[in-house]
């Protein structure tokens, strides 16, 4: 079965016992049960839930995996898997990444022993020395959030792999129809799937996606441990998103392939991020480990700070707002919004600067797209 199929069926069965073909919302904390302790499948939603596992099962279909956790956001996901190790442990993180993952690393598991350390991941020589100091995981983002830089996927899995550390991909920005990391040796791929999963901005989720079964188990045992668990109508949207992420996939590409055709060409852009560009230095990596460059683009403007923030607040079609992946287009000023738990040295370090700005490119027409930009940067550059 190929994607789109997968995506409209797998997981989308039609109810049961009424034969809804929309199956419908078990809105229900808890189960009836015949006998102390002897329940058939649920017990309790904190524990699981028949929308769960249903939208558990299109997502591991799409990611090519075994097994699949669902959780209240893709932060609840990161914990998930960062709860599975143990004080003392060390891991190791791409240094370009979205901010509140930075954060929970640094600000919440350092304090619990767990040593983080960031390093650009497009240098394996860097790579190689960070496993030599045998950390546990590794942590790739891919195409990376704001940067939109590229890890090779293949590349740094089988590195950790031989030093028997696990590779976790966080694969928001490409989702599972533009890029599929555990076919290229990754072990642990993760969500927001407010983002592209979730498609319209209107539900916040997260998902673990493996192949092993223990892996999954301990994913299963964070989310009842912790209480990770998300809402069955949260899940249930995200269930009926599913069913057009390939359409959507498509179109947010082939816009954002015309917005940064128009970006790059215009005088008053002084550079664009996105790995679609021949001239990006990571193009031939993602052409590889990716079957399209999805809908994020990132620029700087070649005009004064404040007058760049003002462009971006004044947008008539673009909204200024955090998050992505939805239907509508968004703008968002990293340095102040997604990225500001991120200290200013560090994300000097890594390149992010306080002129960047990044697009997430929607589904509306691209003609009325490049007109609000068109028109953005006139007003402030004349
Ligand atoms: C790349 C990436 N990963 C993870 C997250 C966190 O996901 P959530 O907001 O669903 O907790 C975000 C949120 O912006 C993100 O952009």
């Amino acid at each position: 079965m190929k994607f789109s199929t997968k995506a409209v069926h797998i997981g989308q069965e039609p109810e049961e016992t009424t034969g809804a073909v929309v199956p419908p919302v078990f809105m229900t904390s808890t189960y009836a049960q015949e006998a102390p302790a002897e329940f058939k499948e649920y017990d309790y939603t904190r524990a699981g839930n028949p929308n769960f596992t249903r939208l558990q099962q299109a997502l591991a279909a799409l990611e090519g995996g075994e097994h699949a956790t669902v959780f209240s956001s893709g932060l609840g996901a990161l914990t998930a898997i960062l709860s599975t190790l143990t004080s003392g442990d060390k891991i190791v993180a791409v240094d370009d990444l979205y901010g509140g993952s930075y954060r929970l690393f640094t600000k919440v598991f350092e304090r619990f022993g767990i040593e983080p350390a960031f390093i650009p991941m497009q240098d394996l020589d860097m790579v190689d020395a960070a496993l030599a100091e045998r950390p546990k995981m590794v942590f790739i983002e891919t195409p990376t959030n704001p940067l939109l830089r590229i890890v090779d996927i293949a590349a740094v899995a089988e590195r950790a792999r031989a030093v028997g550390a696990l590779s976790v991909v966080d694969n928001t920005f490409a989702s599972p129809y533009f890029q599929n990391p555990l076919a290229l040796g990754a072990d642990i791929v993760w969500h927001s799937s407010t983002k592209y999963i979730g498609g319209h901005s209107d539900v916040i989720g997260g998902a673990v996606i493996c192949h092993d079964a223990d892996f999954n188990q301990a994913m299963g045992f964070a989310r009842m441990a912790v209480g990770l668990n998300p809402s069955p109508f949260d899940v249930w949207l995200m269930s009926r998103s599913i069913k057009t992420l390939a359409v959507r996939m498509e179109r947010h590409a082939e816009n954002a392939a015309a917005v940064v055709e128009f970006l790059s060409s215009h005088p008053r852009v002084k550079k664009v991020y996105y790995p679609g560009l021949e001239s990006h230095a990571g193009h031939a990596i993602a052409k590889a480990q990716m079957s399209g460059f999805s809908g994020i683009v990132s620029a700087e403007l070649d005009l004064p700070l404040e007058q760049t923030k003002r462009l971006i607040s004044s947008l008539g079609v673009f909204t200024l707002a955090e998050s992505l992946g939805g239907v509508e287009s968004l703008v968002d000023h990293p340095a102040t919004m997604t990225h500001a738990s991120i200290p200013a040295a560090e994300r000097e370090k890594a390149g992010l600067t306080d002129g960047l700005v990044r697009f997430s490119v929607g589904i509306e027409d691209v003609e009325d797209l490049i007109a609000d930009l068109e028109d953005g940067i006139q007003r402030e550059a004349g």
